[in-house]
């Protein structure tokens, strides 16, 4: 099976911190991956590396054959990423936002405008793309961000807590939208803290702990490997990073 991306004894340091820690990651083509790990255990940090918005300290990252950092823009034509803190600018409307996008990928103006229009459609924002992007929810500035990552067809999606904010009928047609682009080839790797979305959508998922992979396979190795079969995938996170307190702290916070 063909990869859509190999990382390599991939390390970054921030100072004294190891983000990533030796990671050594490689995922097939139309696969849909998952990434978990508790705050902080490097996530979004690969994912920035991925995408050559972070300079690795060592290792190597290869995205269908090219390398973020050599060749950033070959990269980013392959590439749709949903950054985990997305900025808009508060003063384009929707509209403006997503035709801009779609001209920095130089998409023909027939085809933009379609595209637009069906994501326009699909997360019932018809009726409101003339409207300034300062005035969006939240949730309705993640639709706008997931447009702007898939307006251009790319063939691997990194996506950062993609789901934040969605309504569940939003959060749904995206799924969706994952598993059916998975069938057209594309390969999407998205973190996520639900675990539930984890397990019901992803192919593999990889549990990060401290920079590097405590685990990875599909869910049900990983049940095998924290040798609860039976159990949720929740109570196989808790265990393999080290968290089985989780009541203890509670009851310490309630007193
Ligand atoms: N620009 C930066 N400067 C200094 N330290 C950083 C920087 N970016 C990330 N780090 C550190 O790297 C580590 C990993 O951070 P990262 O944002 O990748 O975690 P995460 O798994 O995405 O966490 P979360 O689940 O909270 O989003 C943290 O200790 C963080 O403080
Ligand atoms: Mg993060």
């Amino acid at each position: 099976m063909p990869k859509a991306f190999e990382i390599t004894s991939l390390v970054k340091d921030f100072g004294n911190v190891k983000a990533i820690n030796d990671l050594t990651l490689s995922v097939d083509e139309g696969q849909v991956f998952g990434l978990l790990g508790p705050n902080g255990s490097g996530k979004s940090t690969l994912m920035k590396i991925m995408i050559g918005l972070v300079r690795p300290t060592s290792g190597s990252v290869q995205i269908f054959g090219k390398d973020p950092q050599s060749d950033p823009t070959g990269v980013r034509k392959m590439v749709g990423y949903v950054p985990e803190s997305p900025r808009l600018y508060d003063f384009l409307t929707a509209r403006e936002y997503l035709d801009f996008v779609g001209d920095l990928y130089g998409i023909p103006l027939e085809q933009k405008k379609e595209r637009i229009e069906h994501f326009l459609e699909a997360f019932e924002l018809k009726g409101r793309e003339d409207e300034m992007l300062g005035g969006f929810s939240q949730g309705m500035k993640q639709k706008v961000i997931i447009t702007g990552a898939l307006i251009h067809r790319p063939k691997l999606l990194i996506m950062d807590e993609p789901l934040n904010g969605l309504d569940p009928r939003s959060a749904k047609i995206v799924k969706d939208l994952l598993h059916k682009l998975a069938g057209e080839g594309v390969t999407t790797i998205f973190s996520t803290h639900v675990l539930e979305i984890a397990q019901a959508i992803c192919d593999r998922v990889a549990i990060m702990y401290k920079g590097a992979l405590l685990s990875e396979g599909n869910v049900n190795d990983l049940k095998k490997m924290a040798g609860m079969p039976g159990s949720s995938l929740e109570d196989v996170f808790l265990k393999l990073t080290g968290i089985d307190d989780v009541r203890a702290v509670v009851e310490e916070l309630a007193r």
